[in-house]
């Protein structure tokens, strides 16, 4: 009798064990469409997205969360992928790397499509349009990008404006973990000019009443993410995602409501 009952008990445990494994790979059961979806959100893929936090307004910290455009892209990405977002805020200069090397599964940065990031990652299609600008002290000699030329110039550390700036003829470079340092650091008188992307850097100086913004950018460039060269699935359902995303006008809304496109 008792020994009845043991091999009882084992056969359900075996079949618990078994469920508890199927569940794992299988999203048949997610297709039954009996509003059990949601209570099983956290059995829904997780979609690693790697960030730097450190650039409003496409991303940056609100109080202990990482918002903004970005976010609010990949997280309508995740959505219609069925998968979960997950965030993993690093250094800028770490995001190419951590997503060649699959620690991430992709790169969402205010990225600018560019060359040499594409020979170790593929870029997605581009989803908005920037411009590296320079930022100068009110009265400053420099009154466009030509008068850069040997003066002080600070960026953030792997970005599209530190390796212009490293162009720019007999021109110190200062490099920063946080592009705010470098705006701070300009603030101080440590360097003469700071060039960063456009929206950022209307972010940065709102608070700083000596500093202004070059009416001529310095270049024009395109965002876009990236995925690991070997994704090409990855790579296939962000662009569809994305095709999605701007045909329906919801691309526009999320930027509209971090973007006054009138100032
Ligand atoms: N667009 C520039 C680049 O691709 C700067 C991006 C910085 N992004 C950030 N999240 N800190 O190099």
């Amino acid at each position: 009798m008792k020994k009845r009952m043991l091999s009882i008990l084992l056969a359900a445990v075996c079949v618990f064990a078994l469920a508890a494994c199927g569940g794992d790979g299988g999203s048949s059961d997610d297709a039954k469409g009996d509003g059990k979806d949601d209570a099983k959100k956290e059995e829904r893929q997780v979609l690693v997205m790697a960030t730097n936090a450190e650039f409003p307004p496409y991303e940056y910290y609100e109080g202990k969360e990482v918002v903004g455009i970005d976010v609010d892209i990949c997280k309508a990405i995740a959505d219609e992928l069925g998968m979960e977002l997950e965030i993993e805020d690093m250094a800028f200069d770490s995001i190419v790397a951590a997503v060649s090397s699959g620690k991430a599964d992709f790169g969402a940065a205010g990225m600018t499509v560019d060359p040499d990031r594409a020979e170790q990652v593929n870029f997605t299609d581009t989803y908005a349009h920037s411009s590296q600008v320079v930022i100068v002290k009110k009265g400053s000699d420099i009154a466009t990008p030509d008068d850069l030329e040997g003066k002080g110039i600070g960026v953030q550390l792997g970005t599209t404006g530190d390796s212009f700036a490293d162009d720019i003829e007999g021109a110190t470079v200062e490099r920063y973990n946080k592009g705010f340092e470098a705006v701070q650091a300009l603030s101080q008188d440590k360097i003469d000019a700071v060039i960063i992307d456009r929206e950022p850097a209307k972010e940065f100086i709102k608070e700083a009443e000596d500093l202004v913004i070059l009416d001529e950018s310095y270049t024009e460039e395109d965002y876009a993410m990236i995925v690991a060269k070997d994704n090409d699935e990855l790579l296939e359902k962000i662009n569809g995602a994305l095709k999605n995303l701007k045909d329906s006008g919801k691309l526009d809304e999320i930027i509209g409501k971090y973007i006054n496109s009138e100032e």
